[in-house]
Protein backbone atom coordinates (compact mmCIF):
# COMPACT_ATOMS: atom_id res chain seq x y z
CA UNK A 1 0.00 0.00 0.00
CA UNK A 2 1.38 3.51 -0.54
CA UNK A 3 2.21 6.20 1.52
CA UNK A 4 -0.47 7.91 0.65
CA UNK A 5 -3.74 7.51 -1.34
CA UNK A 6 -4.68 10.32 -3.17
CA UNK A 7 -8.74 10.44 -4.34
CA UNK A 8 -9.77 13.39 -6.29
CA UNK A 9 -13.43 14.65 -7.55
CA UNK A 10 -13.40 16.43 -10.58
CA UNK A 11 -15.53 17.42 -13.61
CA UNK A 12 -13.19 19.55 -16.08
CA UNK A 13 -10.11 18.31 -14.70
CA UNK A 14 -9.01 21.33 -12.18
CA UNK A 15 -9.22 19.64 -8.88
CA UNK A 16 -7.12 15.99 -11.20
CA UNK A 17 -4.37 18.40 -11.75
CA UNK A 18 -3.90 19.56 -8.38
CA UNK A 19 -4.02 16.17 -7.14
CA UNK A 20 -1.44 15.17 -9.70
CA UNK A 21 0.84 17.68 -9.06
CA UNK A 22 0.61 17.33 -5.16
CA UNK A 23 1.80 13.34 -5.90
CA UNK A 24 4.15 14.60 -7.40
CA UNK A 25 5.58 16.96 -4.69
CA UNK A 26 5.26 14.22 -2.50
CA UNK A 27 7.22 11.73 -4.13
CA UNK A 28 9.50 14.31 -4.39
CA UNK A 29 9.90 14.22 -1.15
CA UNK A 30 9.89 10.50 -0.39
CA UNK A 31 6.80 9.48 0.03
CA UNK A 32 5.06 6.79 -2.28
CA UNK A 33 1.72 7.95 -3.43
CA UNK A 34 -1.16 6.06 -5.39
CA UNK A 35 -3.36 8.58 -7.57
CA UNK A 36 -6.89 7.73 -7.87
CA UNK A 37 -9.78 9.66 -9.75
CA UNK A 38 -13.02 9.20 -8.64
CA UNK A 39 -12.44 5.68 -7.08
CA UNK A 40 -15.18 3.21 -5.64
CA UNK A 41 -14.86 3.17 -1.89
CA UNK A 42 -14.30 -0.83 -2.68
CA UNK A 43 -11.11 0.51 -4.44
CA UNK A 44 -9.90 1.55 -1.06
CA UNK A 45 -8.10 0.38 1.74
CA UNK A 46 -9.79 1.58 4.61
CA UNK A 47 -6.27 2.71 6.82
CA UNK A 48 -3.69 4.84 6.10
CA UNK A 49 -3.47 8.97 4.53
CA UNK A 50 -5.74 9.71 2.27
CA UNK A 51 -5.66 12.86 0.76
CA UNK A 52 -8.70 14.35 -1.07
CA UNK A 53 -9.08 16.65 -3.47
CA UNK A 54 -11.77 17.87 -4.64
CA UNK A 55 -13.80 20.46 -6.48
CA UNK A 56 -17.40 21.12 -5.75
CA UNK A 57 -20.35 21.03 -8.50
CA UNK A 58 -23.99 21.74 -8.51
CA UNK A 59 -25.21 23.49 -5.53
CA UNK A 60 -22.68 22.40 -2.96
CA UNK A 61 -22.72 19.07 -4.32
CA UNK A 62 -19.67 16.18 -4.97
CA UNK A 63 -18.55 16.34 -8.53
CA UNK A 64 -20.10 12.64 -10.46
CA UNK A 65 -17.21 11.06 -10.04
CA UNK A 66 -16.87 10.93 -6.46
CA UNK A 67 -20.27 10.77 -5.80
CA UNK A 68 -20.50 6.93 -5.48
CA UNK A 69 -17.58 6.87 -3.43
CA UNK A 70 -19.86 9.51 -0.79
CA UNK A 71 -22.99 8.31 -1.40
CA UNK A 72 -21.26 4.42 -0.64
CA UNK A 73 -19.52 5.74 2.74
CA UNK A 74 -22.74 7.81 3.47
CA UNK A 75 -24.97 4.78 3.25
CA UNK A 76 -22.24 2.15 4.72
CA UNK A 77 -20.95 4.03 7.60
CA UNK A 78 -17.51 1.86 7.32
CA UNK A 79 -14.85 2.26 9.93
CA UNK A 80 -12.87 4.33 9.42
CA UNK A 81 -10.71 5.09 12.46
CA UNK A 82 -7.30 4.01 10.94
CA UNK A 83 -7.37 6.17 8.34
CA UNK A 84 -6.02 10.13 8.66
CA UNK A 85 -6.68 11.98 5.49
CA UNK A 86 -5.81 15.95 4.21
CA UNK A 87 -8.53 18.10 2.96
CA UNK A 88 -8.31 20.04 -0.42
CA UNK A 89 -11.34 22.13 -1.99
CA UNK A 90 -11.38 23.99 -5.36
CA UNK A 91 -14.39 26.34 -5.76
CA UNK A 92 -15.60 29.79 -6.44
CA UNK A 93 -16.60 32.32 -3.47
CA UNK A 94 -19.45 33.45 -6.22
CA UNK A 95 -21.77 30.36 -4.39
CA UNK A 96 -22.95 30.21 -1.23
CA UNK A 97 -22.12 26.52 -0.93
CA UNK A 98 -18.15 27.92 -1.68
CA UNK A 99 -16.33 24.39 -1.39
CA UNK A 100 -19.19 22.32 0.00
CA UNK A 101 -17.95 19.24 -1.39
CA UNK A 102 -14.99 19.05 0.43
CA UNK A 103 -16.54 20.27 3.83
CA UNK A 104 -19.29 17.62 3.03
CA UNK A 105 -16.38 14.89 2.38
CA UNK A 106 -14.94 15.95 5.63
CA UNK A 107 -17.76 15.86 8.17
CA UNK A 108 -18.80 12.59 6.60
CA UNK A 109 -15.29 11.06 7.49
CA UNK A 110 -14.83 12.30 10.28
CA UNK A 111 -18.12 11.20 11.50
CA UNK A 112 -17.46 7.50 10.37
CA UNK A 113 -13.92 7.86 12.57
CA UNK A 114 -11.48 8.90 10.27
CA UNK A 115 -8.85 11.98 11.67
CA UNK A 116 -8.15 14.90 9.34
CA UNK A 117 -4.75 16.17 9.88
CA UNK A 118 -3.99 19.82 9.27
CA UNK A 119 -6.32 22.59 8.13
CA UNK A 120 -8.96 22.14 5.58
CA UNK A 121 -7.82 23.77 2.57
CA UNK A 122 -10.17 25.91 0.27
CA UNK A 123 -9.15 27.23 -2.68
CA UNK A 124 -11.15 30.35 -4.66
CA UNK A 125 -10.31 29.37 -8.48
CA UNK A 126 -10.78 33.60 -9.01
CA UNK A 127 -7.93 34.41 -6.41
CA UNK A 128 -5.57 31.50 -7.82
CA UNK A 129 -5.49 31.44 -11.58
CA UNK A 130 -2.77 28.33 -11.16
CA UNK A 131 -4.78 26.54 -8.20
CA UNK A 132 -1.58 23.96 -7.86
CA UNK A 133 0.02 27.14 -6.33
CA UNK A 134 -1.97 27.34 -2.93
CA UNK A 135 -2.38 23.68 -3.20
CA UNK A 136 1.60 23.42 -2.93
CA UNK A 137 2.41 25.77 -0.28
CA UNK A 138 -0.43 24.20 1.69
CA UNK A 139 1.18 20.87 1.19
CA UNK A 140 4.28 22.11 2.68
CA UNK A 141 3.21 22.00 6.18
CA UNK A 142 0.71 18.89 5.63
CA UNK A 143 3.30 16.84 4.88
CA UNK A 144 4.72 17.75 8.25
CA UNK A 145 2.11 16.35 9.92
CA UNK A 146 2.55 13.02 8.75
C1 LIG B 1 -22.39 24.31 -12.85
C2 LIG B 1 -21.34 24.70 -11.84
C3 LIG B 1 -21.69 24.68 -10.50
C4 LIG B 1 -20.73 25.04 -9.52
N1 LIG B 1 -21.09 25.04 -8.19
C5 LIG B 1 -20.17 25.38 -7.26
C6 LIG B 1 -20.52 25.41 -5.87
O1 LIG B 1 -21.64 25.12 -5.45
N2 LIG B 1 -19.55 25.76 -4.98
C7 LIG B 1 -18.29 26.10 -5.37
O2 LIG B 1 -17.46 26.43 -4.51
N3 LIG B 1 -17.92 26.09 -6.69
C8 LIG B 1 -18.83 25.75 -7.63
N4 LIG B 1 -18.47 25.73 -8.96
C9 LIG B 1 -17.11 26.12 -9.34
C10 LIG B 1 -16.19 24.92 -9.59
O3 LIG B 1 -15.99 24.17 -8.42
C11 LIG B 1 -14.83 25.45 -10.11
O4 LIG B 1 -15.03 25.98 -11.40
C12 LIG B 1 -13.75 24.40 -10.13
O5 LIG B 1 -12.54 25.01 -10.55
C13 LIG B 1 -14.06 23.26 -11.07
O6 LIG B 1 -13.06 22.27 -10.87
P1 LIG B 1 -12.98 20.93 -11.73
O7 LIG B 1 -12.37 21.33 -13.05
O8 LIG B 1 -12.09 20.04 -10.96
O9 LIG B 1 -14.34 20.37 -11.87
C14 LIG B 1 -19.41 25.40 -9.92
C15 LIG B 1 -19.10 25.38 -11.29
C16 LIG B 1 -20.04 25.04 -12.24
C17 LIG B 1 -19.65 25.04 -13.70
Amino acid sequence: MADITLISGSTLGSAEYVAEHLASKLEEAGFSTDTQHGPLLADLHPEGVWLIVTSTHGAGDVPDNLEPFYAAIKEERPDLSKVRFGAVGIGSREYDTFCGAIEKIDTLLTECGAKRLGDLLKINVHDHEIPEDPAEIWLGSWKNLL
